[in-house]
């Protein structure tokens, strides 16, 4: 099996208190977090009994299960255990926001227990590195060079270091997305390069690199000139496209100054024509946030003044349906109150059906529902903000013990 020999190498499975809960933080009068005890039922239980109850617990309580006895302690590290406890309870993803700009440290929400989990993220150095996510999957690459990119999972903390991406060295902009396969369990990464044609202004450099896990070799699918547009940093894939925001280089009226590329990573389209995939975004946006949400595209987006397009009045989420944008929800006028100075760019990720997001100025974070429509506080982040132009981002991702790159 692919990622075998990775587990072993990079693998430091150590279920001992890693993850670390701040309960002191939480509001909620937690009756679930009684003990695991009871040896003498410890005792009765044979193995596989054993092991379907803990995989009721919750990923935090797993590792913390495991350091309950030796055969707790062989049982919840077992593939198969890991295996089973995926399929049981289905976690909702969490949102890890960094509390330092220097160093790649913050803390792990988890919105079941609204829970704040101080965890380590393995490879990262800097909370400036360009971060993707899928399916318990997250990809760094360091934002200098732009050749170091490594593939783990933050829960378990198994990674591997991947060959650098192909195209230029020192793009003026890369967009970063992986997709996984739940089936083969294999993975595709890509990266959309920008790079300014020197001494012209209108004219950009654009290349689209994929890595597949099952050959572990990258490929260059694209390479294009565009004209008056270049790509940016957001990219994502959903059911084996990949969608990427453009930015108009020059003037142009203020709702075209953001647009959609799609490319389909199956039939990939030839070069020369990519602009007729062009989609343009439902309104004037300060900024626009991709995520795949059970495989559609959804974007979070900033909706500018119509007098001041640079000014945010509020918050969209749109789906991609065919061509067209469909309008799935507003954040309510008192949430987008209660980051207190919203900025015009913020953060925002999700999967599944959440989507988190996060003022660059504040700790805050609001969590949507898609399915529920229903728009809510986290627990307070066990953070305070240090100094007035400290800022705040994070990353989606889903906790999942069973998967490895
Ligand atoms: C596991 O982690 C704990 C705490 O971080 C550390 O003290 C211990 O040495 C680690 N054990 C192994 C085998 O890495
Ligand atoms: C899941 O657990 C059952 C028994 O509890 C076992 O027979 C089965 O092999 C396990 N599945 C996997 C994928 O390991
Ligand atoms: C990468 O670095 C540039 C320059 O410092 C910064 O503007 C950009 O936001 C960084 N990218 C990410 C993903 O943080």
């Amino acid at each position: 099996m692919e990622g075998e020999t990775s587990w072993v190498s990079h693998c430091n499975y150590n279920f001992s208190s890693k993850i670390v809960e701040f309960d002191s933080f939480s509001e909620l009068n937690d009756e679930n977090d009684k003990e695991v005890a009871a040896v003498s039922v410890d005792l009765i239980l044979p193995d596989d009994l054993l092991e379907r109850i803990l995989a009721y617990l919750p990923i935090a309580s797993i590792f913390r299960a495991g350091c309950v006895c030796k055969r707790w302690h062989e049982i919840v590290k077992s593939k198969r255990f890991l295996w089973n406890s995926s399929h049981v309870l289905s976690q909702k993803p969490w949102y890890f926001m960094f509390t330092s700009s220097d160093e790649p440290v913050g803390y792990a929400y988890d919105p079941i227990l609204r829970k704040w989990y101080g965890i380590e993220l393995p490879c990262i150095e800097t909370s400036s590195w360009f971060i993707a996510s899928s399916c318990g999957l997250v990809c760094f690459m360091d934002n200098d060079s732009r050749s170091e990119l490594y593939i783990c999972n933050p829960v378990t903390k198994c990674y591997k270091g991947l060959n650098e991406p192909p195209g230029p060295k020192f793009s003026d902009y890369s967009a970063l997305a992986v997709s996984l396969n739940q089936l083969s369990h294999s993975y595709m990464i890509s990266i959309v390069k920008s790079k300014q044609v020197p001494g012209n202004f209108f004219q950009w450099d654009l290349s689209i690199h994929l890595y597949d896990s099952a050959t572990m070799t990258w490929v260059t699918t694209l390479t294009e000139i565009l004209t008056g547009w270049r790509a940016g940093d957001e990219s994502v894939i959903c059911d084996g496209v990949l969608y990427f925001l453009i930015y108009s280089t020059g003037g142009g009226a203020p709702e075209n100054r953001h647009g959609l590329i799609t490319y389909n990573l199956r039939n990939r389209s030839p070069h020369g024509l990519l602009m007729r995939s062009f989609i343009p975004v439902p309104c004037s946006l300060t900024c626009g946030r991709l995520m795949n949400l059970k495989e559609k595209l959804i974007m979070v987006g900033g909706i500018g003044r119509q007098d001041r397009p640079d000014i945010i009045k509020g918050i969209g989420i749109w789906v991609l349906k065919g061509t067209q944008w469909q309008e799935i929800a507003r954040m309510p006028h008192k949430y987008f109150q209660g980051f207190g100075e919203f900025d015009d760019v913020f953060a925002s990720s999700g999967t599944d059906d959440l989507i988190y997001i996060q003022s660059y100025g504040a700790p805050a974070l609001l969590v949507f529902d898609v399915n529920h429509k229903q728009w809510k506080w986290s627990q307070k982040c066990p953070v305070a903000k240090r100094f007035p132009l400290q800022l705040f981002t994070g990353f989606c991702f889903e906790p999942r013990l069973e998967i490895a790159p």
